[in-house]
């Protein structure tokens, strides 16, 4: 059996300030939202209520339970502007070029980084986003105390630019989500 993707299960949702994030990057605005390394969906459902109603939210997760589950809690929240995807999101995925007004990463990055599949998913983010769109990504704070991953695997804001920067993306806003976290976004150059 394939073992399950890196930190499957877990979740950042219950320690960050989501509709301040959701607000910050102007989800209500939006008509597209894509939810990269989705787990379960927390932030997916939350964002299908948050984006307008003629608006559409991806998800995308390798883990086959997570996306099965998301699954579910569509049907029996009755969502019909969600669309999970099962897959590696450092390989190509099934969505067209430019089409995503926002990309948001919660708690992920650092481990895509460790895993080594950090460009794959970087580059194929910036295929999938429109020029001058918002990439959200959402970090544990590099301080030794709290949740979260090992010290020397979290992310700075700044190594969050420095990763994205050579893939176009240029670095906007810098906001405390709660006592653990922060979310930096970047602008997809033209
Ligand atoms: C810490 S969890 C975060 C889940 C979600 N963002 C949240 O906070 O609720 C990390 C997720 O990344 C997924 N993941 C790791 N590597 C992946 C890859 N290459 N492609 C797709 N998903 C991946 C795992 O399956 C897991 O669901």
């Amino acid at each position: 059996m394939t073992p399950p993707p890196i930190a499957a299960g877990k979740s950042s949702f219950d320690l960050v300030d989501v509709p301040l994030v959701f607000r910050e990057i102007g989800l209500a605005e939006a008509s597209s939202f894509f939810d990269v390394a989705c787990g379960i969906g927390r932030y997916t459902l939350a964002a299908a209520k948050a984006i307008k109603p003629e608006g559409i939210v991806y998800a995308a997760d390798l883990w086959t339970e997570g996306i099965a589950t998301l699954r579910k809690s569509i049907e029996e929240q009755g969502l019909a502007n969600i669309e999970p995807i099962h897959a590696d999101v450092s390989k190509k995925l099934p969505l067209d070029d430019h089409s995503i007004d926002i990309c948001f990463m919660a708690t992920v990055l650092h481990d895509l980084v460790h895993d080594h599949t950090d460009q794959g998913a970087l580059a194929e983010i910036r295929r999938v986003i429109r020029p001058g769109g918002t990439f959200a990504v959402v970090e544990f704070k590099k301080t030794g105390d709290g949740p979260g991953p090992p010290l020397p695997i979290r992310l700075a804001p700044e190594e969050v630019a420095a990763l994205l920067a050579p893939f176009g993306f240029h670095r906007h806003k810098l906001f405390d989500t709660g006592p653990h976290t922060y979310c930096i976004t970047l602008t997809a150059a033209a």
